[in-house]
């Protein structure tokens, strides 16, 4: 595929095929993905990958923290205030979403099956997770981690393949730690559900918007 049109066609896959992704497959693309940037060649990258019974556990707890209206408590933490640009684009997604689903904004119930099904990975067969070691320069890891997890989705579409990078796979980090027995040190900085993605479901083919070059670029000559 071409890189522009991987650039260009890459989106947010919400709902996967009832197919796995073989082993090989995700190791290929993360022997790829090693050759993204990275500050002073740092690679300060550390990746879960999860399949199989586990990733079903992950699943379940996740979602179960969810319903038991459990706090998000992210290794990093989120915004609690967005600005008005920001916030009104978020709805924007937020619409998208939900009229791809025909979920009406009222409809509590619904919506809350869509957020579990969010807390379940949109069903996903496999997900990765990416954490970075606390004693490093946190704000730049971050950036490496980010490079590394976009390079990741871009090679996943280039193979046909679907990812969601998720905040909410993230949410609840003790719940990772415990099961995968990972260490304290480890902040676990975002991860995504990866599949195959079902090409019919309108939740993977909604209208998505960018901002003009006018609202955010600043030309100096
Ligand atoms: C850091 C980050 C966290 C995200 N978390 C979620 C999430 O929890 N749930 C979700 O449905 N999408 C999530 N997304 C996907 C974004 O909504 C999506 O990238 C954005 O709407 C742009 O759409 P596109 O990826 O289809 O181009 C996240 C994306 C990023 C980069």
């Amino acid at each position: 595929m071409e890189l522009r049109e991987a650039i260009r066609n890459r989106r947010s896959i919400r709902q996967f095929l009832a197919k796995s992704v073989s082993e090989d497959i995700i190791r290929d693309l993360i022997t790829d993905t090693r050759w993204c940037p990275s500050w002073g060649n740092t690679q300060p990258w550390e990746v879960v990958v999860a399949t199989g019974q586990k990733l079903e556990e992950f699943k379940k707890k996740n979602r179960e923290a969810l319903l038991a209206g459990k706090e998000a408590a992210t290794d990093i933490p989120m915004p609690q205030v967005w600005p008005d640009d920001y916030r009104a684009r978020y709805k924007e997604l937020g619409k998208s979403v939900l009229g791809s689903l025909s979920i009406a904004r009222e409809d509590k119930k619904a919506r809350l099956q869509h957020f579990v099904k969010m807390f379940g990975f949109f069903d996903a067969p496999a997900a990765i997770l990416v954490a970075v070691d606390k004693d490093l320069a946190l704000e730049y890891a971050m950036l490496d981690a980010g490079i590394f997890l976009q390079t990741f989705c871009l090679l996943a579409h280039d193979r046909g393949l679907g990812t969601c990078i998720l905040a909410a796979m993230v949410s609840y980090p003790k719940i990772v730690r415990e099961l995968f027995s990972i260490p304290e040190n480890k902040l676990f900085v975002m991860g995504a559900a990866l599949g195959w993605p079902d090409p019919d479901a309108p939740v993977n083919c909604f209208e998505r918007e960018r901002g003009s070059l006018d609202e955010f670029v600043r030309w100096v000559k």
